[in-house]
């Protein structure tokens, strides 16, 4: 259920409500929205195999064979979120699925040129029976404001690459565009929401809650569909702070499994600056 701005969709929450506007801070255009209205008609979960679920851009290297020299570790669900509470840092989040390799960030502001590099931590977790990959968190701090960074995960053949964009100044006249997400799931609708918002030209999205309803599942599909999720976002996340909330779905109190700790795997997966904007509350960021 979406709680956040007061509005309640009960009614046709069992149909995975999402919705999507955009929110356009520009100087005389403050508060247009986005005309876009997803389909309310049932979508299903997209399958495992679809190629959405797949590593976007250039995924060729072949997928783990045991026996196999090479050691294929590629960064999975790369994302990353706002670091701190002025702009000038991110977090960035990855999963690597065999083994730790490096909490490691090398960046810069050329392609192909990284003068700098961070370190960050890893943790892992179990849901039932399911095992996570090794989860990256790593924050990048002391960023310029208005600049491209280029960054890269991983070394070697498995390293991958990407950018993002710093915001501008703060200031009541600084041109911003954000997206406000929630109750985005993995159906054929996320799927048109998703690309929706990326076609718009949002800068960051404000994410408010109930991200990928693995807790429509049971057993180890509970962890597979977080998996799936990060694989999802990744062609905006990578690029993009998605700065989140928890909903009720990143709950997952589920003692049939034996997994009662709430928000486990939301915890594990996504961090927020919740100490650098002042929220004593590892679940948001607050301002
Ligand atoms: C995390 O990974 C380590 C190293 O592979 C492993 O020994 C440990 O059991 C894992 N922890 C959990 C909670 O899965
Ligand atoms: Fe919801």
């Amino acid at each position: 259920m979406l709680m956040a701005f007061g509005l309640r969709f009960t009614w046709f929450e069992p149909l995975l409500t999402l919705f999507l506007f955009l929110a356009v801070v520009k100087k005389g255009n403050a508060g247009i929205t986005s005309s876009f209205v997803r389909s309310q008609w049932q979508s299903f979960d997209i399958p495992l195999d679809n190629k959405v679920f797949a590593i976007p851009n250039g995924y060729n290297a072949p997928q783990q064979v045991k026996g196999m020299v090479m050691m294929i570790n590629e960064a999975l669900s790369v994302h990353i979120t706002q670091g701190d509470y002025d702009g000038k840092a991110v977090i960035i989040s990855w999963v690597t699925p065999d083994e730790p390799g490096l909490s490691k960030v090398q960046y810069g502001t050329s392609e192909n040129k990284y003068e700098f590099s961070a370190d960050g931590t890893v943790t892992n977790y179990t849901f039932y029976n399911y095992k996570s990959g090794y989860i990256h968190h790593c924050l990048v701090d002391g960023l310029e404001y208005d600049t491209k960074y280029y960054y890269k995960i991983g070394v070697g053949g498995s390293s991958r690459e990407f950018w993002f964009q710093t915001p501008p100044k703060i200031d009541p006249d600084s041109p911003f565009t954000f997206g406000i997400i929630g109750d985005l799931g993995q159906t054929y609708n996320s799927l048109s929401t998703l690309e929706h918002y990326m076609q718009s030209g949002g800068q960051t999205v404000l994410f408010v809650g109930d991200l990928s309803y693995a807790d429509r599942y049971q057993y180890n599909d509970v962890g597979i569909r977080w998996d799936s999720w990060g694989r999802f976002i990744e062609r905006s996340a990578a690029y993009q702070p998605w700065i989140w909330s928890a909903g009720n779905h990143e709950i997952e109190y589920m003692p049939d499994v034996g997994e009662v700790l709430p928000f486990k795997s939301y915890l594990h997966r996504f961090s927020t600056p919740y100490l650098a904007s002042g929220s004593n509350n590892p679940l948001w960021y607050s301002s």
